[in-house]
């Protein structure tokens, strides 16, 4: 029987004071973790209880906690210039960081790009891009699909009932359709190309009944559905959809906003599908943790709207710019595109095996280090096992992992592209032990109080 004797005082007495005087609405927690600091792919308590980080502070510290080189740059922008908006004045930061940008977006077009605060208001923006640039109203989104908590981004988005209750109305003409998921299908026994028919089917059936695909402006896709609970399109509706959108004058926007900065292995997630989007839009680890958002966009688009239709006072500050100049360095540098494919098969390879053993294991998916391993109670009909998640990702806390869960049962395995084998060994020893923990019944239910989850 596990016995949890690590002191957890000062992490329980703040979360305490946290219950009392902050927002429940932006908590979503797993366990009592006070963070104090970070390193690499580790990430230190309260009362001094170290651990590994197998979620990159929700996939946006790519480049590894702290990272010298993106402190530095950090510190030595904060005393020269910490602000003079953008909006009126320029700076070099920005600029230079607009070059890099385009330099590792695919597509060999002209190219311009727009800045905010997160990935939520990259979002905002590009529904407003394709309404100006096209002419048209309507905008298409996936079901399940998470694109931030703005007005804007809430509308794209369609994954959990509290995120939408009583908030209506939302932004008109944002129309969803079913993501091709393969683990989950329509129905049943439906093959990887039935599964891609029937998705492009659901866009086609609202092209002829309520979506004039003339008056569509765009369509929002994630390359990896992420709060969806990281589901990977097949590469064929991919293709489909960028030439459906090319017949009708239609743009495909790339929402990046988890899956990109090299966390598939390629800087941007579309481009593990051999497709070129018209806009890209990133957030999270594009600066390492601070506040930054942006979207690459054919030039041609972005020249079409004008001032001020979407500006921040301090979106793409300098502060901001060094971090993320500093961040693409390292990835660069450290070859961590490379590092982000080689870990991600050594811990899928592992989670492979362990399926053998576990029966709860249904799917194990993903690219690179962003890998998706939905638990089910019964892997015939694929129900979701939200008890194991919970449990297991709790387990894993305590015995000094980071893990995750989100869609209701799939841990969520997006740990910074800097973890190390021997770490990444640890954490999966960790795992299997909470798993066997789980299949044992040495978990307790009252977890469950602690554990709200995604
Ligand atoms: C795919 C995706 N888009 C957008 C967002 C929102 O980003 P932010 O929280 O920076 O506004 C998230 C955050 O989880 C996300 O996963």
């Amino acid at each position: 029987m596990f016995v949890d004797n690590k002191d957890r005082s000062r992490c329980m007495a703040l979360v305490e004071e946290d219950r009392q005087i902050t927002s429940p609405a932006a908590k979503i927690p797993y366990f009592p973790l006070a963070v104090k600091r970070g390193r690499g792919a580790m990430v230190e308590d309260l009362d001094g209880n170290s651990y590994i980080d197998f979620l990159a502070s929700a996939g946006a510290i790519n480049a590894g906690h702290c990272h010298p080189k993106v402190v530095d740059a950090i510190k030595k922008q904060t005393e020269e210039l910490i602000l003079y908006t953008p909006v009126y004045m320029y700076h070099e930061p920005l600029i230079k960081l607009t070059k890099e940008l385009i330099s590792i977006t695919p597509g060999s077009f002209r190219k311009r790009a727009y800045f905010g605060l997160a990935g939520s208001d990259a979002n905002d923006g590009v529904i407003k891009l394709a309404r100006i640039a096209t002419g048209r109203p309507k905008i298409m989104a996936y079901l399940r699909a998470y694109h931030g908590s703005t007005y804007g981004a809430l509308s794209l988005s369609a994954v959990s009932l509290p995120m939408h209750r009583g908030l209506g109305p939302t932004l008109p003409d944002i129309h969803h359709v079913p993501f091709p998921d393969t683990y989950r299908p329509p129905f049943p026994g439906m093959t990887e190309n039935q599964v891609t028919d029937f998705a492009l089917e659901q866009i086609k059936i609202a092209f002829s009944t309520n979506v004039p695909p003339e008056e569509l402006a765009a369509i929002v896709i994630e390359p990896i559905q992420g709060d969806g609970g990281l589901v990977v399109p097949p590469v064929r509706y991919m293709q489909e959809l960028r030439k459906l959108c090319d017949e009708y004058g239609i743009l495909l926007v790339s929402e990046e906003v988890q899956q990109g900065f090299g966390r598939t292995g390629k800087w941007f997630g579309i481009e593990n599908f051999g497709v070129v989007p018209d806009a890209i839009v990133m957030g999270k680890a594009i600066a390492s943790g601070l506040p930054l958002g942006a979207c690459v966009a054919r030039a041609d688009l972005i020249e079409k709207w004008e001032a001020p239709a979407h500006l921040f006072t301090a979106a793409g500050n300098p502060v901001c710019c060094a971090a993320s100049l500093a961040t693409i360095e390292v990835i660069r540098e450290e070859n961590l595109l490379e590092n982000a494919l080689r870990m991600g098969e050594r811990i899928k390879n592992k989670f492979l095996q362990m399926q053998q053993k576990y029966e709860i294991i249904g799917d194990v998916r993903g690219i690179g280090l962003s890998i998706g391993v939905d638990l089910v109670t019964d892997r015939e009909t694929r129900e979701r096992n939200r008890a194991a998640a919970a449990k297991i990702c709790y387990r894993a806390w305590q015995r000094g992992l980071l893990l995750s869960f989100f869609s209701g049962c799939v841990l969520r395995i997006q740990p910074p592209l800097v973890i190390s084998e021997e770490q990444a060994d640890e954490a999966m020893e960790i795992i299997d032990q909470s798993f066997r923990d789980y299949l044992d019944g040495d978990i307790p239910d009252s977890v469950f109080e602690t554990v709200k989850g995604w």
